[in-house]
């Protein structure tokens, strides 16, 4: 048998070349459903235990920051029984792994319009956040009704009023401005974007803060994504060489 057998629990990761903030955007639940003849709304059920699967990941290998793309500003625009439905997991998800949570030392978080959300969807997620605010083994982060461009929008509009009020001046604005005054103000900016179902696109996600985060679109659907297929992205994310738009030092031939 070789030494070099590949661990399925992640045991072999470097834990010093870990990504530090982990955002995936969990694509794939419909068609999953689609494919076994059942509804959309049972692809999502079926994708809520992937979420579990993978907050227990990063917990176990002590990654810090992920975050989830759970709804977008565009997926409003779904039947209401589609929306309605996801809702309703939404709120079951934040009241089932409250206990689950608080044990096991996770922080949840949210970023994007919140105020969208039903008023008992909005009041478990504020409970919980709340509930978990002390914990620090890892921040779990929804993207709840949340798009790039309303983010952006939202910050562009508080930065005209601090203007317009004369507590800003022009030359006060940076890169580090703007990013202390997005959702993510107090989160790195991704180091691994995944985005399952083979869609190579964004979709309105984390415009601002991917700038520099390597990306990996895997084919499988988000609910039979799991642990296994993630420490192997992880792998091959400890081989990539991140340059930042610098040079390799040592790459130049004598
Ligand atoms: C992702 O799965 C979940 C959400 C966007 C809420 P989809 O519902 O987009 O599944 P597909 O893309 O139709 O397969
Ligand atoms: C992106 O998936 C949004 C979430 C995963 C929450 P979509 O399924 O909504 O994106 P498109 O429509 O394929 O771009
Ligand atoms: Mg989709």
């Amino acid at each position: 048998m070789s030494s070099k057998r590949i661990s399925r629990d992640g045991e072999d990761l470097d834990p010093g070349r870990l990504p530090q903030h982990v955002a995936m955007i969990m694509d794939g639940n419909g068609r999953w459903a689609k494919r076994r003849l059942l509804n959309r709304i049972q692809g999502h059920e079926k994708g809520a235990d992937t979420v579990r699967a993978m907050v227990e990941a990063c917990r176990e290998v002590g990654i810090p920051f992920l975050t989830l793309y759970a709804f977008s500003t565009e997926n409003w625009q779904r039947p209401k029984r589609e929306v309605d439905a996801l809702m309703a997991l939404l709120n079951k998800f934040l009241q089932n792994e409250r206990d689950e949570l608080q044990k096991n030392g996770i922080r949840l978080a949210f970023i994007g319009e919140i105020a969208r959300l039903p008023p008992r969807v909005r009041q478990s997620l504020e409970e919980v956040v709340a509930a978990t605010a002390s914990n620090d083994k890892l921040r779990l982060v929804l993207a709840l009704s949340y798009g790039g461009r309303s983010e952006i929008v939202r910050m562009a509009r508080r930065l005209a009023a601090d203007v317009a009020a004369g507590q800003l001046v022009a030359a006060q604005i940076d890169s580090e401005w703007i990013s202390r005054h997005l959702d993510t103000a107090d989160i790195p900016d991704p180091d691994i974007l995944i985005r399952t179902s083979g869609e190579m696109r964004i979709s309105n996600f984390l415009l601002w803060q991917l700038a520099y985060t390597e990306f990996h679109f895997t084919p499988t659907l988000w609910p039979d994504f799991g642990k296994e297929e993630f420490f192997q992205i992880l792998r091959n994310y400890q081989q990539r060489e991140r340059r930042f738009g610098k040079v390799d030092t040592g790459a130049d031939p004598a």
